[in-house]
């Protein structure tokens, strides 16, 4: 079992995405049994709330259902919980540094980086529109699917 966990600031736009496709391609790929997914926030200020409506209308117009994600915001025991913890960009990947320890079994990591060698961020697309959520849709789609091939070889 290989628990992920994605990782943005608001957790309602792109790990929501990163979430819902990972997801998405584990079950596809018949895989669920191998893995333990989630999403969090650095920050906490849209705790509680579903992803936003603009990620949720980019994942349907491809049939996939993000709708029933919560958001939280990042704690210390999922630095316990997660062997790999994943930023979206190198900010959230300077923001959960932060919070992790040497003597954390978690691993932290760019999440394009990790899924396909891309030292890139995952833009944030909050003040964008829908072209900008398209990207990350399309970016998320492609990356969880490497990110898959990787983690089961
Ligand atoms: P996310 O996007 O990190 O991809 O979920 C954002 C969501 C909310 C805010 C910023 C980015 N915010 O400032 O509330």
């Amino acid at each position: 079992m290989t628990s992920v966990l994605f990782v943005c600031l608001g957790n309602i736009c792109r790990s929501p995405l990163a979430e819902g496709l990972f997801r998405h391609h584990v079950e596809r790929l018949k895989l669920t049994d191998r893995f333990l997914i989630d999403s969090a926030g650095t920050g906490g200020w849209h705790e509680g709330e579903g992803p936003d409506h603009r990620s949720v209308a980019v994942a349907a117009r491809y049939g996939v259902d993000i709708s029933a994600q919560k958001a939280r915001k990042l704690r210390m025991e999922d630095f316990e919980r997660f062997d790999l913890i994943l930023g979206l960009d190198r900010q959230n990947v300077i923001d959960i540094n932060r919070l992790h320890m040497i003597t954390h079994p978690s691993r932290v990591a760019l999440y394009l980086e990790e899924a396909q060698d891309l030292k890139r961020d995952v833009p944030d697309p909050y003040y964008g529109d829908t072209r900008d959520f398209e990207a990350v849709y399309k970016l998320c789609d492609q990356a969880s699917q490497k990110l898959i091939e990787r983690l089961v070889r």
